[in-house]
């Protein structure tokens, strides 16, 4: 089983829109996956329709239930969550295992998920270091756009630092490159975050499409909303190319 955060302290990048589209892609090459949302904005959970759940991510990270975990659809669940975890900033950082709740959560979970993603708030908060903490992976997505890299160093040295102190096992997946499209300014960019990550950003690259917004306003992944668009395409590669990894 891999446990994969979906990082960026940068917000709006496309981190909650991976979560979704690549969970959703890898279960149609035969994978199973289990979402995780732990940004309190909840914008995973509500892109595909989940509203104000009575029973969230934050009742088990705080209050040691079990959490709760939604089918959404074949081969891919869901653990929601809402407003409630912002409360859980203060308490957690409070707490001497306040860094590990998440690892302790997910270690009770069934193990027979081929693929757990975690959706990480925009900030190097207490919940996205109990991501860090509690995976294997990290997958860190960069908007292409000027001054594209500012910040990479800030969250690579954060991942080294959890893995020589917290977590030994944490390795980075890679860099995927979003909101690619056909201008020269764009692509000119692309190769640079290429040239100074040399073999860490990912061959896929996920174009610009309007496409995926539209299906998060209809509560959809990209597959459901509409397989033949770009979107689709490209998170169908870059599932294949995770799964080859
Ligand atoms: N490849 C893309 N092409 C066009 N629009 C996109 C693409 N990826 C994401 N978007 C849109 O950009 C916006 C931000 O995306 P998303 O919510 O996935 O970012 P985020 O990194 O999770 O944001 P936050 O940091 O607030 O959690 C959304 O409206 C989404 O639909
Ligand atoms: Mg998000």
């Amino acid at each position: 089983m891999k446990i994969i955060s979906i990082v960026n302290h940068k917000g709006g990048v496309g981190k909650t829109t991976t979560t979704l589209n690549l969970g959703k892609a890898l279960t149609l090459i035969d994978k199973k996956v289990l979402i995780v949302d732990i940004d309190p904005q909840a914008n995973l959970s509500q892109s595909i329709g989940v509203e104000n759940p009575s029973t969230n991510i934050y009742h088990a990270l705080c209050e040691d239930q079990v959490p709760p975990i939604l089918s959404i659809g074949d081969h891919i669940d869901l653990i929601p969550s809402d407003i409630d975890l912002s409360e859980a900033e203060l308490k957690l950082q409070n707490e001497v295992n306040g860094y590990f709740r998440l690892k302790k959560m997910l270690a009770d979970i069934d193990a027979t998920y081929d693929y757990i993603l975690i959706d990480c708030p925009p900030s190097l908060s207490v919940l996205t270091l109990n991501a860090l903490i509690a995976s294997t992976l990290t997958m860190i997505i960069v908007q292409v756009e000027y001054l594209a890299t500012k910040g990479l160093k800030t969250i690579l040295s954060l991942i080294e630092e959890i893995k020589e102190n917290l977590n030994p096992e944490l390795e980075v997946l890679g860099l995927l490159l979003t909101q690619l499209d056909r201008t020269i300014i764009r692509n000119q960019i692309a190769q640079q975050v290429k040239s100074v990550y040399s073999g860490k950003v990912f061959d896929t690259a996920i174009r610009s499409n309007v496409s995926l917004t539209e299906a998060s306003a209809m509560n959809q992944d990209i597959f459901t909303y509409n397989p033949k668009t770009a979107g689709a395409e490209d998170y169908l590669n870059l599932a294949k190319e995770v799964s080859n990894e």
